[in-house]
């Protein structure tokens, strides 16, 4: 076969479209009570199991204070399946599944606790054949990272027995600013080496995320205008409908800007603002994320072009909703943050001028994340100024969830004699154009774990970088005022509004 126009033979050595199969392995959840094991992390590993992506002999082992026999703990993973699973139950699947449960009770200064893991670990390798590969899941709160990889570390459950491997997959907040993630780092990679660490950052595990090097690299249409002189600015939203729910410990004092923007949508932005890397190779992605993010420039006047936002008592979906201050377990007179919006520039000479602004928050109207591409006018119209009243700006929405797709927006006639232009929009939805339903972040991420592929996940460089922009914006909000309040269900405080006002702009309405 000739092969296609720029081919790289070296890089084409697998084919990529064949099902990728872990080898033989096994899993540690530590914090396997936790909501995160509950709602994602089991269901995804039945849901790999379901789809014969795991090895006959995986094994699953839960790690928490609870006391739980392996009865009880298959129970929970057989209860969480049964809620969460993307695919549909099926008994010879659980079956299989089952017979590599185990679980260890204990806590984790309890050395005993880490014994009883490695002999747990000694016994699988002998029943279900994993060989000594295990990765470790922290689904901890961080304030237990250190205790728990020093803790692998000091049961010699770190180091890998010859011809096998151990990984730690680490879940976020990945420190609290700059210093602490950097004082993290340090004692993780005491224990771990860079290529054992896989940092979580779910969004990356995103089928829509994923599409978005599809879409800018595997064509030829969008790329020429996806610079400076045609785009006028990006809108990056997250927005949720749910409230802190029961997360009122881990969410306050940490806030939407630190739980979201720092990682979720500043990856969004550096995939959307990236050059093209010379290969989808993990230290190639990196190098061209590490670029835009190390040349984010904030906004000089850092009072006028960010907000932040509290939700108040309003109304969701028909119910009354509680503002954040009355949530269980929050402090009354809290100023952590459930919205924030902000404006960077990125210092390159794609980017030169044009703002990016990232917004995220909860208890806004509905739950969406989308990035739209928005262009900049026609230079000269020679239309009448009433045929374009209600022309907008064209714009490329790349919509990430729920309604999954691709949104091109742009002005067409309006049937009829007279001349009127309006906006319209062609749609490309998953839905219709694939029958394959996209499976979830956790599938792909916990599957690429256990084959050691880290395209997706974010490295030390890229989570120092996204501190360096978050913190001079944290520091400022720390030193003056309070988050503006909004009602619960609305789009989120007036000053997010006035934000994009005086730069002549205005928030999408998703
Ligand atoms: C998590 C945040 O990373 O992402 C949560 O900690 C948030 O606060 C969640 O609700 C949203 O994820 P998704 O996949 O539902 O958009």
């Amino acid at each position: 076969m000739t092969p296609v126009h720029g081919a790289n033979p070296l890089r084409d050595a697998a084919d990529r479209r064949l099902p990728r199969i872990a080898g033989p392995s096994g899993l540690v959840i530590f914090g396997v009570t936790g909501d995160l094991s509950r709602k994602k992390l089991m269901p995804a590993v039945y849901d790999l199991a379901n789809r014969g992506l795991l090895p006959p002999g995986f094994a699953l082992i839960g790690f928490a204070r609870r006391e739980w026999e392996n009865e009880d703990f298959a129970q929970e993973v057989h209860d969480a399946v049964s809620e969460h699973a993307r695919t549909p139950f099926r008994e010879e699947v659980w079956q299989q599944l089952v017979q590599g449960m185990r679980f260890v009770q204990g806590n984790f200064d309890d050395d005993d606790a880490f014994e009883r893991l490695k002999s747990t670990m000694q016994e699988l390798d002998k029943a279900q054949g994993t060989g000594g590969n295990f990765a470790y899941y922290l689904s901890v709160p961080p304030k237990f990272f250190p205790e728990v990889v020093q803790q692998l570390k000091k049961h010699g459950l770190a180091d890998a027995p010859e011809g096998s491997w151990r990984r730690a997959v680490i879940e976020k907040p990945f420190g609290h600013d700059l210093e602490s993630a950097r004082e993290l780092n340090a004692i993780v990679h005491e224990v771990f080496a860079p290529d054992q660490v896989f940092r979580i950052d779910h969004y990356l595990g995103k089928e829509t995320v994923q599409n978005i090097l599809a879409l800018r690299f595997a064509n030829t249409m969008f790329e020429p205008i996806w610079n400076r002189s045609y785009v006028d600015h990006v809108q990056i939203t997250m927005a949720e409908d749910i409230g802190i729910g029961g997360r009122a410990g881990y969410y306050d004092g940490i806030g939407a800007a630190r739980d979201v923007i720092q990682n979720h949508l500043l990856q969004l932005m550096a995939l959307t603002a990236m050059e093209e890397p010379a290969s989808f190779d993990a230290d190639a992605l990196v190098a061209e994320k590490a670029k835009v993010l190390g040349a984010v420039r904030l906004p000089k006047d850092l009072g006028a072009h960010t907000v932040r936002g509290q939700y108040a008592a309003g109304w969701q979906g028909g119910e009354k909703a509680v503002g954040y201050l009355q949530e269980d377990g929050i402090d009354p007179k809290s100023n952590t943050d459930t919205y924030a919006a902000i404006k960077l520039g990125i210092d390159n000479r794609r980017w030169a001028g044009v703002p990016f602004y990232l917004r995220t928050g909860k208890r806004l109207g509905r739950r969406v994340t989308e990035i739209a591409v928005v262009f900049q006018r026609a230079p000269h119209s020679p239309f009448d100024h009433t045929a374009t009243e209600e022309l907008g700006q064209n714009a490329i929405v790349i919509r990430v969830q729920p309604d999954e797709g691709i949104t091109v927006r742009f002005g067409s006639k309006v049937p009829g004699t007279s001349m009127e232009i309006r906006d319209v929009s062609m749609d490309f939805a998953y839905g219709e154009s694939f029958t394959e339903s996209s499976p979830e972040a956790y599938e792909r991420l916990i599957l690429d774990v256990l084959l050691g592929d880290s395209n997706l996940f974010p490295r030390t460089e890229e989570v120092e970088l996204s501190w360096n922009i978050l913190d001079p914006i944290e520091n400022y909000w720390d030193k003056h005022g309070k988050p503006a309040q909004y009602p619960s269900g609305t789009w989120g405080p007036a000053e997010a509004d006035e934000m994009l006002a005086r730069d002549g702009r205005s928030w999408r309405r998703p």
